[in-house]
């Protein structure tokens, strides 16, 4: 086959006229920190998932750590969570001075294996953390049953999840905590960025304050006419609010959402398709429960030949990739710091070695699905 000239990328984000023009329009207005735009993408998140509230961030990682925080997490505290996940979680974690404690996944879904959760529950475990992994919602029934019997917190981490449904309810509508990710590669985007959603009025009101500063006022109230600009703090906080600018993006993105992952599902489709004959790899499965999947990542699991072999090949044929996750585990200060704390992982480890993200966003032409396929085809069958 005939090597493609222009590169095409793992992820590129989908932006078009309807951003542009949102963004040009918060940057006329006079205001593009913290305030309404950001109001308004928490509200609407709270009817895209059903939760009651929404807290617009800069980051997932900031969403993790301000909900480990208001919850009090501290030294000695376990936190349940795979392996096979973004390592700001474990940061976050361990940042927090708790322990991560990780559970195998299925080898199929690449989703936690909630059959081995109870197992790793302990009197100090205070929060289980499942990963909506690649846009396919973790089993949340028997998660939340098991956090029901033990009173525990579920953090649903659903950075890959926005779009993602379980038997009807959106990630983040079960009445946990959810964190969202608006990162460039996400389903939508506000370049960086992130949202809380949440039921719990205390905690929220502990995240608000947590999340500028700890000061009671948002700078718009502050500011605007008529406005006190006197504050008081009485805990310190941090600095993770999303500005208007990039919520103006996100609103835009938003607005979009059905379409964008419609398309993803579509070229997930020509993927499944076009690569179901090809031995040596193995095809994403999707859980049995009723769902539905926000295709974030397509990830396949190379077993014919070595993954780096492989990536390596693929780069030859000008086709980029990603890799979902390096597992935390074997991180080098996890290694050293939990080294008593980790368990067998055999899944993890077996899926680790071999899985690779295709290419997959909205605006590749389905004639890029055809080429990566017929590209992995001569990569595992023919050679060059
Ligand atoms: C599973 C998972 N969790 C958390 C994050 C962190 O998101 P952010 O980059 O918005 O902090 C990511 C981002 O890649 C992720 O993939």
């Amino acid at each position: 086959m005939k090597i493609r000239n222009e590169f095409l990328p793992f992820s590129r984000p989908s932006i078009g006229e309807t951003e542009i023009n949102k963004v040009v329009s918060c940057l006329k207005s006079g205001w593009i920190t913290t305030g309404a735009l950001a109001g308004e993408l928490e509200d609407k998140f709270c009817t895209l998932t059903s939760a009651s509230r929404a807290i617009a961030l800069n980051s997932a990682t900031a969403g993790m750590h301000l909900a480990l925080s208001a919850m009090d997490i501290s030294a000695g505290d376990e936190i349940i969570t795979p392996s096979l996940t973004f390592a700001s979680t474990v940061n976050m974690i361990a940042l927090r001075g708790a322990i991560p404690v990780f559970v195998d996944i299925d080898y199929g879904t690449l989703n936690i294996n909630p059959g081995l959760i109870e197992e790793k529950i302990t009197s100090r475990t205070k929060a289980i953390i499942p990963v909506h992994f690649a846009g396919a919602p973790a089993d949340m029934e028997q998660i939340n049953k098991l956090a029901a019997k033990y009173n525990l917190t579920v953090i649903e981490d659903a950075a890959h999840a926005i779009g993602t449904y379980y038997k009807g309810v959106h990630a983040g509508g079960f009445g946990n905590i959810a964190i969202f990710s608006f990162h460039p590669i996400k389903n939508i985007t506000t370049g960086e960025g992130g949202m809380i959603t949440i039921n719990d009025t205390l905690l929220e009101k502990k995240i608000r304050l947590l999340r500028f500063h700890g000061i009671e006022r948002d700078a718009w109230k502050r500011y605007g006419r008529g406005g006190n600009p006197t504050y008081d703090i009485a805990a310190p906080g941090y600095k993770y609010n999303l500005p208007d600018l990039l919520a103006a993006l996100g609103l835009a993105q938003l607005e979009r959402l059905q379409e964008l992952n419609l398309r993803r599902s579509h070229l997930a489709g020509l993927y499944q398709n076009g690569l179901k004959d090809i031995r040596g790899i193995d095809l994403p499965e999707v859980p049995v429960y009723d769902h539905a999947h926000s295709w974030h990542l397509f990830i396949i699991k190379v077993v014919a030949i070595k993954r780096d072999e492989f990536m390596q090949r693929l780069a030859e044929y000008n086709i980029g990739y990603g890799l979902h996750f390096p597992p935390a585990h074997l991180l080098k200060y996890v290694q050293e710091k939990y080294a008593g704390n980790i368990g067998n992982l055999a899944e993890t480890e077996r899926a680790a070695d071999q899985i690779i993200s295709l290419p997959l966003f909205p605006d590749m032409q389905d004639a890029d699905i055809e080429y990566v396929c017929d590209a992995i085809k001569e990569i595992l069958h023919h050679g060059r």
